[in-house]
């Protein structure tokens, strides 16, 4: 399928009738459409959650989860109501999951949305005939080629701002060298870094600065800022481990690490094994990724942590496991990406 359709590929719309449903619209209208622009069953969700509303559609890559806003949500109606009465609800979603674009259809008609800021604009609305002739134009401005290359440039521009934030900060602290920012970058390329093994240093010379962003709060962009600062800072040179403490595992799966198929099926350690398990040591459990001359370290987490809560909170001294694995590492900041909530100590 190339995406540049033709009345053939669009064939499924004449499966609608008058009397469809909601559900058939769903069915036989938005998911053959979101295959045609190229998105597999993994790149949307139905009914999806999102802060405070229910989305019949979400579509929002993996590749993009953790690191942009959503893409496209998609408001579904039976056949028979009209979709000028669903705008403001389509509005609604679209400021609540701050999603670039909205799609509000009924099977028949094509409303296409825009969100500037909060300010959402109609792009196009199409009859099932202009959707079929104007095609190319839908198919460009929705499909995950697209969705991706968006996502990439916010990801971008907002590395850029880390960047010169960074950068503005170090200068203001430069009597001080914050954090030894200003010494010289290594050269990354000098020798073949993603071969090399992760090592714990053993002597008491080199201490790491820990970080964890933290606000008692889901999804306010807490493993966002912490991927970012990541990146920024080992474009300035610096080592830099993550440490994803949160069962939802969206830090790893957001740096490309599944935990089912690349940790668990692959037989290696997580988060889970290095807090159980005394023998388990920090270098057991890091991948390494890499991704141009940014090159981060991560220890990756699995839902399991969330079945652990009670045998974690009931281990001796069970707050310091990490801190003492911790130990003695050889980079130069270790950030730790919490849950959305803290832990109940009380019980
Ligand atoms: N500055 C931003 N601009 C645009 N989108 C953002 C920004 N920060 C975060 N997001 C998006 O908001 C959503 C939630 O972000 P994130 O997962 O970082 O939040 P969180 O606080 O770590 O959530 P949780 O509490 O569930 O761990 C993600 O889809 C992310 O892509
Ligand atoms: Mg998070």
């Amino acid at each position: 399928m190339t995406g540049l359709s033709n009345s053939r590929s669009l064939s499924f719309l004449e499966a609608i009738t008058p009397q469809s449903s909601e559900s058939d619209i769903e069915l036989k209208v938005v998911i053959p459409l979101l295959k045609i622009l190229g998105y597999s069953d993994a790149d949307w969700r139905s009914q999806a959650r999102f802060a405070k509303t229910k989305l019949d559609f979400l579509v929002h890559p993996n590749e993009l989860f953790t690191t942009c806003l959503p893409y496209l949500v998609i408001e579904v109606k039976a056949a028979n109501k009209r979709i000028d009465s669903a705008v403001w609800q389509i509005n609604n979603y679209m400021r609540q999951s701050r999603a670039t674009l909205g799609l509000l259809t009924n099977g028949y008609t094509f409303r296409l949305l825009y969100n500037h800021q909060g300010q959402i604009i109609t792009i196009f609305n199409y009859s099932q005939a202009e959707l079929i002739s104007q095609f190319g134009l839908f198919y460009k401005t929705l499909c995950k080629e697209t969705c991706l290359k968006v996502g990439n440039a916010v990801l971008q521009s907002q590395n850029n701002i880390n960047f010169q934030f960074l950068t503005y900060t170090a200068k203001i602290f430069a009597s001080e060298d914050m954090f030894g920012l200003f010494k010289k970058k290594p050269d990354l390329n000098s020798n073949s870094q993603s071969t090399k093994q992760p090592t714990v240093v053993t002597s008491n010379q080199k201490k790491s600065m820990i970080i964890t962003v933290f606000n008692n709060k889901g999804g306010v962009g807490k493993t966002t800022l912490t991927i970012n600062l990541a990146a920024t800072l080992t474009q300035l040179g610096k080592k830099v481990l993550l440490v994803d403490i949160d069962a939802q595992a969206n830090l790893s799966t957001g740096l490309g690490i599944d935990p089912l198929n690349d940790v668990e099926l692959a037989g290696r350690k997580d988060i889970t094994h290095l807090l159980t398990e005394p023998k388990t040591k920090l270098e057991d459990v890091i991948y390494q990724k890499r991704w141009n001359d940014i090159e981060l370290d991560v220890v990756p987490s699995h839902i399991r942590l969330s079945r652990m809560e009670s045998r974690l909170t009931q281990m001796v001294d069970s707050d310091r496991v990490l801190a003492k694995k911790l130990r003695n590492n050889e980079y130069d900041f270790v950030f730790i990406d919490p849950p959305p909530w803290l832990p109940d100590r009380s019980r």
